[in-house]
């Protein structure tokens, strides 16, 4: 017998029975926000190219009660990004929410003149091919439906410059650009489609040492910039994702929000 408690969080499950899925998700945020998702009744699929943290992700969901599957994919391969749409749609029939937060960051330091070619297409393939890549097949679906919800994953790099980061700022850039592009496309299909900017968050992709390794100071001078003056965690980048996807954010379509601490206020 369920108490009226239990009763009440059964009710106010925001995403029960939703298909959701996480690109990059195997890690860090999205990892963090693919837990959150499947504590609010989602049926979530976890996908990334690194299938053993994607596993780890769906074992920690699961342990916890959840529902969630692993589909690999590489973003910036379409092939890929048609296939894992496709077993999306096989298995659960539906795409209700995407969260396209694979990314990479670029080599660094390395300032504009002496960026590598290389570097600046791996950085681009994977941060604004792949959600281009990902958002085709999602609103295809998405219309198909009837609607959906999009949050795509930026950054602050995607609001302001950040020496040194040439490929990641242009990237990241563009997945606001396409945001807002793309919202205004489809509001009439009733798809919803936001971006959430993080700023500095600790996860494999951003650790403290790892910044003072390429310079003494490096990362308290960041955290000095941030007007909070500290570091994010990945659990309130997710909690602004799952916000913009839910139904509380019904009217809000071609944001970029940042959740940065103040650092672009
Ligand atoms: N951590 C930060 O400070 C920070 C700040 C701003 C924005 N972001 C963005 O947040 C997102 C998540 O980053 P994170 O900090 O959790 O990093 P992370 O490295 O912990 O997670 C990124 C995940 O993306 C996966 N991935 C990489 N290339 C892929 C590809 N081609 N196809 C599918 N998956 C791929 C990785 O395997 C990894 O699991 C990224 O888009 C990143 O740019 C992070």
């Amino acid at each position: 017998m369920t108490t009226s408690l239990q009763h009440k969080q059964i009710q106010h499950m925001e995403f029960k029975d939703k298909v959701v899925l996480i690109t990059g998700s195997g890690s860090g945020i999205g990892r963090v926000a693919a837990q959150m998702f499947a504590k609010e009744g989602a049926k979530v699929v976890v996908s990334d190219v690194n299938a053993a943290g994607g596993e780890e992700t769906v074992q920690s969901i699961t342990a916890a009660g959840g529902s969630a599957i692993f589909l690999r994919a590489d973003v910036s391969n379409f092939g890929e990004v048609e296939k894992l749409m496709n077993d999306i749609v096989s298995a659960y029939g539906r795409l209700d929410v995407a969260v396209n937060n694979a990314g990479v960051g670029n080599r660094y330091p390395q300032k504009t003149a002496e960026a590598d070619i290389d570097d600046w297409d791996r950085v681009m393939a994977i941060n604004t091919t792949g959600v281009f890549y990902c958002m085709k097949m999602e609103i295809q679906q998405m219309i198909k439906q009837g609607g959906g919800s999009i949050v795509n994953t930026s950054s602050i790099a995607g609001l302001r410059g950040l020496p040194n980061s040439l490929a990641y700022v242009a990237s990241k850039h563009a997945v606001v650009g396409m945001t807002k592009t793309a919202a205004m496309e489809y509001a009439r299909h009733k798809i919803r489609i936001n971006a959430v900017c993080p700023v500095f968050t600790i996860t494999p992709m951003f650790q403290p040492a790892v910044m003072d390794q390429i310079s003494e100071g490096l990362s308290d001078k960041l955290k000095r910039g941030v007007p909070m003056k500290r570091f994010a965690q990945p659990s309130e980048m997710a909690e602004a994702m799952l916000w913009l996807a839910s139904e509380k954010a019904s009217f809000i379509t071609g944001h970029a929000l940042p959740v940065d601490g103040g650092l672009t206020a």
